[in-house]
């Protein structure tokens, strides 16, 4: 009896531990490097909603904010090694990856319009920017926007002269090196997390972001100045281990392309409203002094940044660069 009575609780035992390893979620740790109240950590905490939702809960999507987890650089090494599964990383740190086309999104004055910049996430050279992740074992999944970018320093930005011999960080993009230089700055490539103290000791005099990162990184208050320059774009690639990828079952995968088109709709209608609260939230801070370029200032910004698009041709493509001013043209837009 007692025989009988052992074996069948072994039998039940293997049965409910059978289920409970069915029942195992799937876990994506998703790393990213700004803080939450920003378009990108809004966005990623919104696919986790949905992914979780989409999926009953066999998915679980851990976000790890404000490099917890990984800082830049770190990051896209971890995707490739699998350690975690979904980054966004801005489309300005894929040059070290070797898949240099991405910098086109760092072009000073490339996109006169988010219109613009639309017709290229949302169409045929953003899939063939997409397609050149593959060899890298990446597989990319979206584009969340976060918006144009201003400069910041401690001293007046008005003029492209005001900029000589500056140290500015940059993100780690050939294009945005070429970019400071052009102004007569001196580029310091640094990982995110170390801007603020970078900039709060005097490592590097100044820096350029969306106002949404400025503001939530609290550099407004380690800088007295910021230029409303919108002279280049800051926008995100949301990506994933290619191998885990393509490993989910067909129904989970679908699910989460569904999520994540959600997200993304949701990402691109905040982005610009993050920044316009950004922006104003500086200016009520009165830490520090905002200058807004007039036409005159733009024309003569335009005139030293422009060049930046024909000496980087040989990098990014000459027919990559034509075909992004194509859909400008396209739109009437010159
Ligand atoms: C930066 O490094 O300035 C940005 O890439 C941070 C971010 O991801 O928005």
């Amino acid at each position: 009896m007692k025989f009988k009575a052992l074996f069948l609780g072994l039998g039940v035992a293997a049965v409910v531990s059978a289920n409970a390893f069915a029942q195992a979620p799937i876990v994506i740790k998703f790393s990213h490097v700004v803080a939450n109240d920003t378009p990108k950590g809004k966005a990623a905490d919104r696919f986790k909603a949905l992914a979780e939702k989409a999926t009953k809960g066999r998915v679980k999507v851990e976000v790890y904010p404000n490099s917890t987890l990984y800082k830049d650089k770190e990051e896209l090494e971890a995707l490739q090694l699998g350690a975690v599964q979904m980054l966004a990383p801005s489309l300005a740190k894929f040059g070290p990856l070797g898949v240099k086309e991405f910098e086109i999104f760092d072009l000073p004055y490339i996109f006169p319009t988010k219109e613009v910049l639309y017709r290229v996430t949302e169409g045929p050279i953003g899939k063939d920017l997409f397609k050149k992740l593959e060899s890298k074992g990446i597989t990319g999944l979206a584009y969340w926007d976060n918006g144009f970018k201003v400069m910041s320093a401690n001293k007046p930005l008005r003029t492209p002269a005001d900029f000589k011999g500056l140290r500015m960080r940059i993100q780690s993009s050939k294009v945005l090196d070429v970019q400071m230089r052009a102004l007569g700055a001196n580029p310091q490539v640094m990982a995110f997390s170390e801007v603020y103290q970078a900039l709060q000791t005097g490592i590097v005099d100044g820096t350029e972001n969306p106002p949404s990162n400025l503001y939530t990184q609290k550099m407004h208050e380690v800088q007295k100045h910021v230029t409303v320059s919108n002279h280049g774009y800051l926008g995100y690639a949301v990506i994933v281990n290619k191998k885990f990828w393509d490993g989910l079952p067909a129904d989970i995968r679908s699910a989460l392309e569904g999520a994540m088109k959600e997200s993304t709709r949701y990402a691109n209608a905040i982005a610009q409203q993050e920044n316009d609260s950004a922006m104003e939230a500086v200016k009520k801070s009165g830490k520090t002094e905002i200058y807004v370029l007039n036409d005159k200032d733009r024309a003569e910004w335009r005139k030293a940044l422009l060049p930046v698009q024909k000496d980087m041709e040989g990098r990014i493509g000459k027919d990559l660069i034509g075909a992004v001013n194509k859909e400008a043209a396209g739109l009437g837009i010159k």
